[in-house]
């Protein structure tokens, strides 16, 4: 069933374990999620970015979501999140079509501009009962294909969190520790991370978790990371599946089969990171 993000993160918060925020971009993917969260008897977050909006259509992608999680797991809460939003009028479109929260991804704007952008989106989004992920600092590689992995880094300065949360009122915060978008495991600045803790207390977000090791996740958990994000590993167990699927037998030619492969190979990994952020067996 689809829940408010509030629901399960404070849950999470109060049991100390991390919920996954994993990528899907059509049915298979939007299918293996929710069966993994099931057969995991824990909660799940749903995420889509802009450019899967863009593929698949808002409104489509955002019916997909609903009705696999109201058909095939009524009693565990998902929750239905937009990933990377970038504009004001995008998110507005998400939270009309019944996304339960949005991230405004205002973190190439100067700190001022992303603070005014974010807490408009607060204030729109708050009137609905969505809550809402700012992002400080500046975590590479979905900011367009001439992004620089490591010259465009930007870690979360502690004080201007501070500064970004109190004044932009949001939910969760997502930081820049060390982890980049992309299978290039990050390495995570701890030491960083617990400056952040001290001066943040609202559930920090994980973006770039792909390639992470499980003791890094478990230990950014102690910290306060609450969400921990998950796109590339699930792209490339499913493209790596329905290769190896079609590259083994060239007589199968029923694109169910080749798409239900890569589907088996999400719901494994998803499954894999449940039981990694601690929120298995918690409903
Ligand atoms: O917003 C999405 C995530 O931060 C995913 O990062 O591609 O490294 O898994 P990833
Ligand atoms: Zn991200």
């Amino acid at each position: 069933m689809l829940v408010k993000l509030a629901e399960i993160i404070k849950e999470a918060d109060k049991k100390k374990y991390a919920i996954g925020a994993f990528n899907i971009f059509n049915l298979e993917s939007a299918q293996a999620v929710v069966r993994a969260a099931k057969e995991m008897k824990s909660p799940a977050i749903v995420q889509v970015s802009e450019t899967t909006i863009n593929y698949a259509g808002l409104k489509t992608i955002t019916k997909i979501v609903k009705s696999v999680a109201e058909e095939e797991a009524r009693d565990i809460p998902i929750a239905l999140h937009l990933d990377h939003g970038r504009s004001f009028r995008s998110i507005v479109e998400c939270i009309q079509a019944g996304f339960s929260s949005v991230q405004i991804d205002a973190s190439d704007l100067p700190l001022e501009e992303n603070i005014s952008l974010t807490k408009s989106v607060v204030n729109f989004a708050h009137q609905k009962k969505v809550w809402v992920q700012g992002e400080i600092g500046r975590v590479p590689g979905t900011h367009g294909k001439s992004d620089n992995q490591i010259n465009s880094y930007k870690y979360t300065d502690p004080d201007e969190a501070g500064r970004f949360v109190k004044a932009a009122g949001v939910d969760t915060l997502a930081v820049a520790i060390g982890t980049t978008h992309g299978i290039m495991p990050g390495r995570i600045n701890f030491p960083l991370l617990k400056k952040i803790r001290r001066v943040i207390d609202i559930p920090l977000v994980l973006h770039g978790a792909s390639g992470e090791s499980a003791a890094s996740l478990k230990k950014s958990i102690k910290y306060g990371v609450r969400e921990v994000n998950i796109d590339t590993e699930l792209r490339l167990v499913f493209v790596r599946a329905m290769r190896k699927f079609l590259n083994d037998d060239f007589d199968k030619y029923d694109p169910r089969l080749v798409l239900a492969s890569g589907r088996e190979a999400i719901m494994a990994k998803v499954k894999e990171k449940i039981e990694q952020l601690g929120s298995a067996d918690t409903i």
